[in-house]
């Protein structure tokens, strides 16, 4: 495959990639493992997949750049989306800022879709570089940081226990499963995704059902410790929370609330939804004063990850597109999702106009009002069936990849 805008050949990576792959990512991204783990892991694979997921281009015979390719399946309002997880994007230092990095998503992209995605999500490194591709920032967390005392020893934490490697398979994949389709964006887990789950280091607290199944659970917690050092608190970190009703969420908050004695800190991302501010009893930093007079800063927001429609009238007929409503879009990269859209109450809506009007809205903004679910000819998530857990229909992916 040949990207339009620039000579570079694309193709899968192979065997005897591996080296000059993990030498391109450990250029691109420096940090802690070696060549030689890289190329190790890429052979062995990780969560998310091995070398069959890597492309690399290449320009005159030289390895110019490289990208991943993920497979995932992210569930929206209730509906699975095959999603292109696009990942490590590394332009090689010396084909930078020719436009390589572009022509590599753009390529990402147009595989996505040949392959039958209809989205793509992906973490960026500056989101100006990934809108101008039709991305968008989609969901947010906020990120508290709080003394647990600050919580209230809400009851039911006697219910929550510690589950060893050997006892959260299958219970914690079973019970996340069986809440997917009310988490919004979250995505389908394979068993190499919850290969974390099997570490020893990794702490896993399991809240067993009050159906008195000794198999069931009712929410689980995932979390890290961060001992006492040099100009940093004991900190326990709170890296995954998942919960079928509220009574749920408050045994796990006042189960953190319980361990004051031994935490100085938490760290909490919480959605939008859980409005945590409303039951920490003093929801500011620890050690930071007022911003400005009476404010105070509390959470810091995180945005992102970032979302794009690769296929957009599939999109709109696998959440109910209605008969007659009508959606005008311009979507610069892929012009098969430009035009006038109109709902025929048959499967598919129908392309009215290939060319988009003056008025119409551009595919990244079309994409974040779908995250929303407020984009208009769709049917209110609720009224089509969405029952969200806790009712918080927060768009959120737990997936750092
Ligand atoms: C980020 C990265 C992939 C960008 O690769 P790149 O090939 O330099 O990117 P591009 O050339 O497509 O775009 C970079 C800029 O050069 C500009 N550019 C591209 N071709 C140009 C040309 N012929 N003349 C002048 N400028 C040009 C682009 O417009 C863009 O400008 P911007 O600052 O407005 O965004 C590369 O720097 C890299 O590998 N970084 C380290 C790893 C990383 O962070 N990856 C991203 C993971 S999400």
């Amino acid at each position: 495959m040949t990207p339009p805008d620039l000579p570079l050949d694309l193709r899968p990576a192979r065997e005897g990639d591996l080296i000059p792959l993990a030498r391109l990512w450990a250029l691109a991204f420096p940090g802690e493992p070696s060549v030689a783990n890289r190329a190790r892991q890429l052979r062995e694979g990780g969560p998310y997949g091995g070398l069959e997921t890597a492309w690399v281009a290449e320009r005159n015979g030289r390895m110019a750049g490289a990208f991943r390719a993920y497979d995932l399946t992210l569930h929206l309002f209730g509906h699975p989306f095959p999603t292109l997880g696009l990942a490590a994007v590394a332009v090689h230092p010396s084909f930078r800022r020719m436009g390589v990095g572009g022509a590599l998503c753009r390529a990402a992209l147009r595989l996505g879709r040949e392959r039958g995605d209809l989205l793509s999500a992906l973490y960026p490194f500056r989101v100006d570089y990934y809108a101008r591709l039709g991305f968008t920032l989609a969901g947010e967390f906020h990120r508290y940081r709080f003394p647990p005392a600050s919580l209230p020893l809400f009851p039911g934490w006697e219910r929550i226990r510690m589950l060893v490697p050997d006892e959260r398979i299958p219970r914690i994949p079973r019970f996340y499963a069986s809440l997917l389709p009310r988490l919004h964006g979250a995505a389908h887990r394979t068993p190499a995704m919850w290969e974390f789950l099997k570490e020893e280091e990794t702490q896993v607290w399991g809240l067993c059902s009050r159906n008195g199944e000794d198999d069931d659970l009712d929410g689980y917690m995932v979390t890290e410790s961060h001992p006492r050092r040099r100009g940093r608190r004991a900190e326990l970190r709170v890296r995954e929370l998942l919960v079928e009703d509220a009574d749920g969420y408050r045994a796990f908050l006042g189960w953190l609330s319980a361990q004051r004695d031994q935490w100085t800190e938490i760290t909490y991302d919480a959605l939008p939804g859980e409005r945590l501010q409303q039951v920490l009893s003093h929801p500011r930093l620890p050690g930071t004063g007022t911003a400005r007079g009476l404010w105070f800063p509390s959470a810091t927001i995180l945005r992102g990850p970032m979302l794009r429609i690769l296929r957009l009238p599939d999109v709109l007929a696998r959440l109910g597109f209605s008969e007659g409503a009508v959606l005008d879009v311009r979507d610069a990269e892929f012009p098969e999702n430009s035009g006038r859209w109109s709902g025929s109450g048959e499967d598919e809506p129908q392309r009215m106009r290939g060319r988009p009007s003056e008025g119409a809205l551009p595919i990244s903004l079309v994409t974040g009002l779908l995250a929303e679910g407020e984009l208009p000819g769709l049917p209110p998530p609720a009224a089509s069936g969405f029952d969200p857990a806790m009712g918080i229909r927060d768009f959120r992916i737990l997936d750092v990849f």
